[in-house]
């Protein structure tokens, strides 16, 4: 049997006070739906998710137009039976639904599994939690035979009611048969007059539908997002998941409190990464790396032995073997450096290759360039690559050696095994193992020169 999942995110998301829609706001760097929609595609890669949305519907869409979707609308929104209702003629009465919401993006993949093996075909499953701030859920009624008899919603409840602690995550699985049958039969006779998916907990019991419930593992699993303190403490959780997942793979974080995953993130063994470091996007470390304080590396790839020392930022970059980088340096999208690189602080490199053991310590800008082997960049070099219109590109060759404060006016080449001398401003190819100076300001020394003096000032 076929598990087609629903995902209901047409809500306003009032209680975020948002322009942008509540679903697409992000969590560890991706809009919460992405979350979701990752995890019903591992559960049933059978079918393609339905979305049911609303508010800023097109956006919606467009954000999420990578993936293989199917969306339904929903104009008015009336309630999540209503929500759910919108999405039924697209669904197979034979296939099972699995509902969940837009704005509960943790529920993991194995929770979900064990749901759909544990439900038998005819019955309705669901999740259920214990939490003991059981505030903003519906809670779960039960018989004395501790049956699950229905969902009473907080605005509904009395206080006996409020003070049950089960609470209704809000994803259910049953045949598609049992939901077109029951969804038309709810009413929105509440007192928020919605239609309450949850009416189906009644409807399954009048109908004779028995009913299966897990807990998940963690609580955390089930928490809906409606605010924004309830996003910032579901990324607390999903941080600490991914630190936890890291030290046990053999990497050690200085402080797992500190680190914040925001993409794919994979590490060799025995690297270290020190505090407040970010990961964007596919970031590949090797084994035995360093990652100093306060770096943000965003699709990145780090061969082993590499050290990136404190307040580095890299993005798009791919970092050889045995690479000294920072503190303090820049590497921007399209740096590649070779093995045993060393790049110093306040260094800027942008598109351009540096092969292996060339050294560019001190302030510098390497832009559009190819550097060769054992090159060494004295402090202050800037590749000239911008006129203002066009940009070009700066080749220096294997050995090179190149004096502080050198201006590389592109395009221009600088040959194997050159000198440049300080202060030099190449305009033009420099020819292999010759030594190059451009014209220096003459130099002059007055003796028994004094400097001025200061008055002094009275100390009272
Ligand atoms: C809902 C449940 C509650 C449960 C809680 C778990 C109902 C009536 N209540 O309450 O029992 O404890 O979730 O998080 O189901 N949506 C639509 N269309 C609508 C209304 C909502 O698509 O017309 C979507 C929202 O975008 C959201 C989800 O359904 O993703 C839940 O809606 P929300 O209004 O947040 O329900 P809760 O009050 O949290
Ligand atoms: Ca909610």
């Amino acid at each position: 049997m076929k598990t087609q999942v629903v995902i209901l995110a047409a809500g306003k998301g009032k209680r975020m006070h948002t322009e942008k829609g509540k679903v697409i706001q992000m969590l560890a760097g991706r809009p919460m739906l992405a979350h979701i929609v990752a995890t019903a595609m591992a559960v049933a890669p059978e079918t393609s998710p339905i979305i049911v949305y609303g508010h800023q519907g097109e956006k919606l869409r467009a954000a999420f137009s990578q993936y293989d979707l199917q969306w339904v609308e929903q104009t008015k929104q009336l309630g999540t039976a209503h929500a759910l209702l919108q999405a039924m003629p697209l669904i197979d009465p034979n296939d099972r639904v699995l509902v969940l919401y837009g704005d509960v993006p943790l529920t993991s993949q194995s929770t979900l599994n064990h749901l759909i093996k544990m439900t038998p075909d005819d019955a309705l499953g669901m999740l259920t939690a214990h939490l003991l701030q059981p505030q903003g859920y519906g809670r779960i009624e039960r018989d004395t035979n501790q049956k699950i008899v229905k969902i009473i919603e907080e605005k509904d409840a009395t206080d006996t009611e409020k003070a049950i602690l089960e609470v209704n995550p809000g994803i259910y699985l049953a045949k598609a048969r049992l939901f077109k049958s029951w969804l038309p039969q709810i009413s929105n006779k509440n007192a928020q007059q919605e239609y309450y998916l949850t009416d189906i907990i009644g409807l399954a019991v009048s109908s004779q539908v028995p009913i299966y419930n897990i807990e998940p593992k963690d609580q955390e699993e089930i928490l809906g997002v409606n605010d924004r303190v309830q996003l910032a403490n579901l990324e607390r959780y999903y941080q600490r998941q991914q630190a936890e997942l890291l030290m046990r793979q053999g990497i050690t974080l200085y402080d797992p409190s500190r680190i914040d995953v925001r993409g794919e993130l994979t590490v060799g063994k025995d690297t270290l990464i020190d505090i407040n470091v970010i990961f964007e996007g596919t970031v590949k470390i090797g084994k035995h790396c360093v990652i100093g304080p306060n770096c943000v590396l965003h699709n990145v790839i780090l061969d082993d032995y590499v050290e990136i020392k404190a307040n580095c930022v890299l993005e798009d970059a791919e970092i050889g073997a045995d690479c000294k980088i920072g503190p303090f340096a820049r590497l921007r999208p399209g740096t590649i450096l070779g093995k045993g690189v060393h790049i110093g602080n306040f260094v800027e490199i942008k598109k351009s290759e540096v092969a292996d053991n060339s050294k560019i310590n001190h302030l510098s800008y390497i832009g559009d360039s190819t550097v060769g082997s054992r090159v060494n960049v004295g402090a202050g070099t800037i590749t000239c690559n911008y006129d203002g219109v066009n940009k070009y590109q700066t080749i220096i060759e294997d050995d090179v050696f190149i004096g502080s404060d050198t201006q590389l006016v592109a395009p221009v080449k600088v040959g194997h095994g050159a000198s440049i001398g300080a202060g030099s401003t190449i305009i033009k190819d420099v020819p292999p193992n010759n030594l190059v100076l451009t014209q220096r300001l003459d130099q002059r020394s007055v003796q028994g020169w004094q400097r001025q003096k200061k008055k002094e000032t009275s100390s009272q």
